[in-house]
C-alpha cells in the first residue's frame, strides 16, 4: 500500500537523513538518486550524481538503476524518462517543482509561431528549431519533428553552429538571453537577433524583421537570473576592483556583457574551484550553489559572493525537500512508485530524436 506523504510531512530533516540513508541502503543499486546543482543542502548531499542539466541528462541516458530519483525540476526528470530504458522507471519527488522559464512557451505558442514565419519565408527549408532544455517535452518533439535539436547552457555555441550549418536561421526558444548572450559571443549583431512576442500578431515584427534576422528569440526569461542587473556589479566592483564577476547566461545581456567568465552551473563550479586562492568572485547564479560554493572555497582564502543584494532562489528547485525525497524511497523500498514522470509515446519518440541529436553534436 501506498504511503502517504502525509505521514512524512512533519518530520524534521534530521529524523529523513537518517531514514533516507537507510532506504537508499535497503534499495542498493536499484535506485540512482541525480542532484542539480540548485539543490538545496539537505537533499542534494543525498545526490549519487550532481552536475548541471546536459551533465545530468548523460547520467540519466547512463544510468543501470530501475529508479531515476531525479532531485531538479519537471523537465529534467521528463529527459530522464525520454532517454532511460523503457523499464527504467524516472521519479520527481514533488509534482509542483516546474520551471518558470519552461512554462513561458507551450506547443500551441510555439507552433502559431511556427505558422506565422511559415507566411514570411519557408520556415522548413531556412529556419532550425532549437529549444533549450528548460522546456516541456512536446516542445522538444516539435524540434525533433522539424529536423532540429536542443541545447543547454554549457552546449548553445556548439548547437547554435551546428543548427546554422543546416539552415540560415534559427528559432530559439524559450530563453530569450541564453540565445542572445550565445549569439552575441558568435559574432551575430543585435539587430539580427529579433525577439518574437508571443502575445502579439507576428510576434510584434514586421516582414522585413524577420527576413534579416539570424535568430528569432523567444521573450522567455529566467526570474532568478533577471534579479541579476549591471548596477550590482559596478557596486562591487567599486568596493573590490579586483574582483572577478561570473554569470550564468541566463542572465541578461548586460550582465553578461560585464562579466569576465560566462556558463553552466558545472562551468561555474569549476571556474572558482580551480582559481588562485584568496580570489573574490561574485556570482550570477542560484543562491543554493553560491552558498555551498562559499562554504567550499573559503578555506583556500576565496570569498564567493551572490551577485544581487535581495536573495533569491530558485522556488522550483527548493519543492524538493528532504520529506518528498524519503517519502518517494521509502515507498519504493516497498515496492510502491509514487510520482512517476512518464512522457507518452507519440511525444518521447521525437522529444529523444531531437536529444539524441544534441547528444551526438556535443
Ligand atoms: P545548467 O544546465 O547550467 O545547470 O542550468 C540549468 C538551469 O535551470 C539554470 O537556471
Ligand atoms: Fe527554471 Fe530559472 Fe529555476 Fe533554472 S533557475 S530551473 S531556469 S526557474
Amino acid at each position: 500500500m501506498t504511503l502517504p506523504i502525509q505521514n512524512y510531512a512533519l518530520l524534521t530533516d534530521e529524523e529523513c537523513d537518517v531514514r533516507i540513508m537507510e532506504a537508499k541502503a535497503t534499495l542498493g543499486k536499484r535506485c540512482v538518486i541525480l542532484g542539480h546543482h540548485y539543490q538545496r543542502d539537505e537533499v542534494f548531499k543525498h545526490a549519487d550524481f550532481s552536475g548541471d542539466s546536459l551533465m545530468l541528462s548523460r547520467n540519466a541516458a547512463q544510468a543501470d538503476a530501475e529508479y531515476i530519483v531525479f532531485c531538479g525540476v519537471h523537465f529534467m526528470a521528463e529527459v530522464a524518462d525520454i532517454l532511460s530504458r523503457p523499464e527504467q522507471i524516472a521519479i520527481l519527488p514533488d509534482m509542483a517543482a516546474g520551471c518558470s522559464m519552461a512554462d513561458m512557451a507551450n506547443l500551441l505558442k510555439v507552433q502559431r509561431c511556427w505558422d506565422e514565419l511559415a507566411a514570411v519565408i519557408n520556415v522548413e527549408s531556412q529556419v532550425t528549431p532549437v529549444t533549450y532544455i528548460n522546456s516541456a517535452a512536446d516542445l522538444k518533439a516539435f524540434c525533433g519533428r522539424h529536423s532540429g535539436t536542443v541545447c543547454t547552457s554549457s552546449n548553445a555555441q556548439k548547437i547554435l553552429e551546428w543548427s546554422f550549418a543546416q539552415r540560415e536561421k534559427v528559432l530559439f526558444f524559450p530563453d530569450q538571453h541564453l540565445g542572445r548572450n550565445t549569439g552575441y559571443r558568435m559574432g551575430i549583431p543585435l539587430e539580427q537577433m529579433v525577439t518574437w512576442d508571443f502575445d502579439k500578431p507576428q510576434g510584434g515584427l514586421t516582414a522585413e524583421q524577420i527576413q534579416q534576422a539570424k535568430i528569432i528569440l523567444w521573450k522567455g526569461f529566467c526570474s532568478v537570473h533577471q534579479v541579476f542587473q549591471p548596477i550590482h556589479i559596478d557596486n562591487f566592483l567599486l568596493r573590490y576592483p579586483d574582483a572577478k564577476v561570473i554569470s550564468h547566461p541566463e542572465a541578461s545581456f548586460e550582465v553578461c556583457q560585464k562579466s569576465e567568465y560566462i556558463g553552466s552551473t558545472e562551468y561555474i563550479l569549476k571556474t572558482v574551484r580551480n582559481a588562485e586562492p584568496n580570489t573574490r568572485w561574485l556570482v550570477a547564479t542560484e543562491l543554493n550553489l553560491v552558498n555551498r560554493l562559499h562554504e567550499e572555497c573559503k578555506a583556500e582564502g576565496k570569498n564567493v559572493h551572490f551577485m544581487s543584494p535581495t536573495l533569491c532562489m530558485c522556488s522550483t528547485m527548493f519543492r524538493t525537500d528532504p520529506q518528498h525525497l524519503l517519502w518517494v524511497l521509502e515507498n519504493l523500498v516497498q515496492g510502491e512508485v509514487v510520482n512517476p514522470i512518464q512522457v507518452p509515446e507519440n511525444v518521447a519518440r521525437f522529444a529523444k530524436q531531437a536529444l539524441d541529436n544534441m547528444l551526438s553534436i556535443v
